[in-house]
């Protein structure tokens, strides 16, 4: 009798830590699901500036395309809001003109997917902008133009998300 219950209350405790880990094990492999780039962006929360401007630049179709193998250096809102104020741009003057809100977004996409692990100290690459973003990396961490890539290697299809915290501003252009 006794150490029947004594198994009950086992079991009890099993089932209750179960339950108590299940919650940030499930969270885990929802973050870590294989989704389009536009997906997991949503997901993220963090993104409704971006997703904005890719819709203002016809980029929406693209980032949802499961096919797409890139890497996308995808600013936070309060990353873009930041880097506008730096530059002392407002948001609606960068939204009226939708050539110059594409070159900015084709700016922060390089055609190759690039996990964190593939950057040496010193890196260069070609966007589909055309002018080449920056990458450094040291014991600080991993930087693209400056800004430091906050959130690293989360997968979208066959593509690659590093969300960075400022926009990166192509060479040469004039707001
Ligand atoms: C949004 O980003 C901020 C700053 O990086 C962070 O503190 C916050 O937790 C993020 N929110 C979500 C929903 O990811
Ligand atoms: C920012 O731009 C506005 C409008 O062009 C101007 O009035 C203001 O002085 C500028 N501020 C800075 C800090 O450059
Ligand atoms: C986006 O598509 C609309 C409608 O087809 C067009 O007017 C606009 O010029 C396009 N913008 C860009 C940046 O291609
Ligand atoms: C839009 O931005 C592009 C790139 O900076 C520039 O060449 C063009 O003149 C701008 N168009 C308008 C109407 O301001
Ligand atoms: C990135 O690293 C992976 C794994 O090491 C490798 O297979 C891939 O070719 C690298 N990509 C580039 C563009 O160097
Ligand atoms: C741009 O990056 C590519 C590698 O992706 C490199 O071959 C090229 O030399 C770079 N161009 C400049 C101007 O740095
Ligand atoms: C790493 O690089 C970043 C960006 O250039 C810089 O701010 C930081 O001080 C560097 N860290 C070290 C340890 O050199
Ligand atoms: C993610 O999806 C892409 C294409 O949809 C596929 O090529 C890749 O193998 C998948 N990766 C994982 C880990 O499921």
């Amino acid at each position: 009798m006794q150490s029947n219950k004594l198994v009950c209350f086992i079991l009890l405790v099993v089932v209750a830590a179960t339950v108590t880990y299940a919650s940030p094990l499930s969270h885990t492999s929802r973050s870590s699901s294989n989704d389009t780039i536009a997906a997991e962006l949503e997901k993220m929360k963090n993104f409704t500036t971006l997703l904005t401007l890719a819709n203002i630049a016809n980029l929406t179709s693209t980032l949802e395309d499961p096919s797409l193998a890139v890497t996308l250096f995808a600013p936070t809102n309060a990353g873009i809001s930041s880097t506008l104020k730096a530059v002392n741009i407002s948001e609606s003057a960068v939204v009226k003109n939708s050539t110059l809100v594409k070159m900015i977004l084709e700016y922060h996409i390089v055609p190759q997917p690039l996990k964190t692990s593939n950057f040496s100290a010193l890196n260069s690459f070609k966007t589909l902008e055309g002018s080449n973003v920056t990458v450094t990396k040291n014991s600080t961490g991993v930087f693209v133009n400056g800004f430091e890539i906050i959130k690293k290697n989360i997968k979208a299809d066959k593509s690659i998300i590093q969300v960075i915290d400022g926009l990166l501003i192509p060479p040469g252009i004039v707001v």
